[in-house]
């Protein structure tokens, strides 16, 4: 063996503060370190291979090392992978991502989710000429500083030392699935936009067709821009994503993780044409009346290639059939065992995303309030060491939720089921 994730980790708290480059990479009594990632399956630096149900942050719908995407990076890598000027790679995933997603009109790149969200704002402010930005109450949108308000149960505690409590002002925090109470702030409001996950990613609770149905029409009647954060749901709960599936047409919409087929940081921002032409700086000349974007990095080929290459696969309906599937499997699996068992907790999800929530006590189901404020944090934490000691991987400690992606086979799914089982046993 070359090194060992402990030894690893005793020279990165050393150099790297707690010895991880993300919060929640942190497990007890130190992280371990990956060294390689095939399909579904992750190896880290000491040779344990783990079934993989992180897939990068719920990137890899097409699972590690996809061959679409390795071969197309291959070939880009001859050819040269930052140049700074055009490529026609972004012309193309462009095309695509406008083909796939019908309320795309027009798409800009760049690094991340959180970077696609701080244009969507900037946009939105722009075309209504308003400075309000409404967000739901446990939402995640990156750690951009309006957005990162009011993320983690309970809402009152700000989420990081160190926010200008200006740049925070204009936020105001709606809650989830609550069209009557939503509507009444938006109308008082006057909002530049509300931002939603189709989704809540890390509860894995989805926006009821209903709600999302009101939330358009009141956004419509107010002049406030529905921007959709397909930064998880986009391309993995369909080709469409989220929105595809809950059938609403967002004005904006942003996207990260698989849009670049899984592998590489990327983001975007796409939408109405109306509005993304704000970032045309040949109709609006004059800079104040021209919406700021950039990034050394944005467009670069080799993501753009790549992304391209996945698209070819998400097009296919197969892709789709198999995750959800999948997802239906275990959700019916995890449910089975917490009423058989007689555990308080309730089952959540939508397609390729689920998660088990264990509670406290009974909580209203898909009420992502409640169900936030009664989770029985120990079990969590408990079961999240549970599944590593039986080499599977959820994301995260404390936060247990499962991405299923394309190469996961229902022995997988099975076998998850099983070692929950024993696990819901074990704590009764
Ligand atoms: C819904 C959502 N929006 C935005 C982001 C931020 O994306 P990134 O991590 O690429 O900045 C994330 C990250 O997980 C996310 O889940």
């Amino acid at each position: 063996m070359l090194t060992s994730n402990r030894a690893l980790y005793e020279r990165a708290v050393k150099v790297i503060p707690a010895g991880v480059t993300r919060p929640f990479r942190f497990f007890e009594p130190y992280p371990f370190y990956a060294r390689r990632a095939y399909g579904c399956r992750l190896v880290d630096v000491e040779g344990n291979e783990y079934v993989d149900y992180w897939m990068g942050h719920g990137a890899l719908v097409l699972g590690h090392m996809p061959k679409c995407v390795v071969d197309a990076v291959k070939e880009q890598l001859d050819l040269g992978f930052h140049f700074g000027v055009c490529n026609e790679w972004e012309v193309k995933l462009a095309e695509e991502v406008c083909k796939l997603v019908p309320s795309v009109e027009m798409i800009r790149f760049n690094n991340s989710g959180t970077e696609a969200n701080m244009h969507a704002i900037r946009l939105a402010r722009a075309y209504t000429k308003r400075m309000k930005v409404g967000k739901f109450a446990g939402h995640f949108h990156g750690v951009l500083e309006p957005l990162y308000v009011a993320v983690n149960w309970p809402w009152d505690e700000p989420e990081s030392a160190g926010i200008d409590p200006l740049a925070t002002k204009n936020t105001v925090i709606l809650p989830f699935n609550d069209l009557d109470t939503c509507s009444k702030i938006i109308k008082k409001e006057e909002l530049a936009c509300v931002f939603f996950e189709p989704v809540q990613g890390a509860a894995c609770v989805p926006a009821e067709k209903e709600f999302i149905k009101g939330l358009r029409e009141v956004c419509d009647q107010t002049g406030t821009l529905l921007i959709a954060d397909e930064v998880i749901t986009g391309f993995r709960l369909a080709p469409g994503g989220g929105q595809e599936v809950l059938g609403i047409k967002p004005d904006l919409t942003t996207f990260g993780k698989a849009i670049g087929g899984g592998e590489f940081p990327v983001g975007a921002v796409g939408g109405r044409k109306d509005i993304m032409e704000l970032m045309d700086h040949t109709k609006h000349p004059k800079r104040s009346e021209n919406v700021a974007q950039g990034g050394t990095y944005s467009g670069n080929p080799l993501v753009m290639r790549a992304g391209y290459a996945a698209m070819q696969e998400y097009k296919k309906k197969d892709v789709y059939n198999s995750m959800n599937n999948l997802g239906g499997r275990l959700k019916t699996g995890l449910q089975d065992i917490l009423e058989r068992i007689g555990i308080e907790g309730y089952v959540a999800g939508l397609g390729s995303m689920v998660k088990i929530h264990f509670l406290k006590e009974k909580a209203k189901n898909d009420d992502l309030q409640t169900l936030l404020s009664k989770v029985h944090k120990e079990r969590e934490i408990k079961y999240f060491y549970h599944l590593v000691s039986n080499k599977i991987l959820a994301m995260a400690p404390g936060k247990v939720h499962f991405f299923i992606s394309y190469p996961h086979t229902r022995e997988d799914i099975d076998n998850l089921i099983t070692v929950t089982e024993n696990f819901v046993k074990s704590i009764k």
